[in-house]
């Protein structure tokens, strides 16, 4: 339950509100092996702790990278770590995506705004193994143009084999030449073939609700379609309660559920 000090070895600015630290063990050590999904406690000086998911390539064990937007306190003081100062890392905690049951599967990988993050180690991880896996289609929604994260790496995996990268945002602009409108206006465009395809989806609750039922007319059963679940948390293993969502704890069970777990409860918080 200690957490570890790590240095900050790299922030970079995404948007306006968000930015990605890559941090790295103050005493050279490699940095905890973690699977696509899951996340740490990060530890500010004088601030406090809060969930984050991991959005670098698990490949590189010297590292861990997260990509932070700023809400709030815990958030702000995270994202105004300069180069070279300390932050407390626990962790790798939760169940993340089911990458190898995908295994020679097609991957629909639906993320809407800060959702991208906790998606982007897959990706790494389908391209990095390309031959193990079916076709990768990535839709992907942001609010507007200037939220969209990752965008070097949104051209260049558009531009790897089997791969379909569909990005759509809610209000362009006049120099945006892309889709607009929610992210669901984007399945009209990819192709899927549900008999062999997973989906894992990260983003607000109410997209999370009309993607999952989008995927459905489509023909995915509930057992295919993975979300990835937040909560406020505190102790982030099992322990407190916190992050109680019906019969599971977000931190310890999840944060990925499949929609089959999810569904009778995004039912009744809908109501
Ligand atoms: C498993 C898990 C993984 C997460 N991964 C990431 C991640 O990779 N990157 C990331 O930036 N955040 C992530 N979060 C969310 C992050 O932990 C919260 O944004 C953070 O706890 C907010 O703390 P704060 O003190 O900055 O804001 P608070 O002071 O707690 O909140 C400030 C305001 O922001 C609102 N708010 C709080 N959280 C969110 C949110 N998630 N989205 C929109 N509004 C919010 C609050 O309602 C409040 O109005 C994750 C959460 C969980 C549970
Ligand atoms: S955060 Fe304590 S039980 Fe999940």
């Amino acid at each position: 339950m200690l957490p570890q000090a790590f240095q900050v070895r790299a922030a970079g600015k995404e948007t306006p509100d968000t930015f990605t630290l890559t941090l790295a063990p103050h005493n050279g050590d490699h940095a905890n092996s973690f699977e696509p999904g899951q996340f740490s406690m990060l530890w500010t000086f004088g601030v406090g702790e809060l969930p984050i998911s991991i959005s670098g390539d698990p490949t590189k064990e010297d590292r861990l990278v997260y990509t932070v937007r700023s809400v709030g306190k815990a958030t702000h003081a995270l994202v105004s770590q300069q180069v070279g100062s300390s932050v407390g890392v626990r962790g790798p905690y939760g169940v993340g995506w089911p990458v190898e049951a995908a295994r020679g599967q097609d991957l629909i990988i639906v993320a809407g705004g800060i959702g991208l993050a906790p998606l982007r180690p897959v990706i790494y991880k389908v391209l990095a193994e390309r031959e193990s896996y079916g076709r990768l289609v990535l839709l992907y929604g942001a609010r507007n143009p200037r939220d969209l994260l990752y965008r070097k790496e949104l051209v260049a995996w558009s531009r790897t084999r089997d791969t379909q990268v569909l990005v759509t945002v809610d209000y362009g602009g006049l120099s945006w030449r892309g889709h607009v409108g929610v992210v669901t206006t984007l399945f009209k465009f990819a192709r899927i073939h549900p008999e062999r395809s997973l989906a894992m989806i990260c983003g607000p609750e109410i997209m999370m609700r009309f993607v999952t039922r989008e995927l459905e007319t489509q023909g995915l059963t509930r057992d295919r379609i993975y979300l990835s679940m937040e909560r406020n948390m505190k102790c982030g293993v099992g322990l407190c309660g916190h992050c109680q969502y019906g019969p599971y704890f977000i931190c310890k069970d999840g944060p990925v559920f499949t929609y089959r777990q999810m569904q009778p409860l995004l039912e009744k918080y809908e109501l």
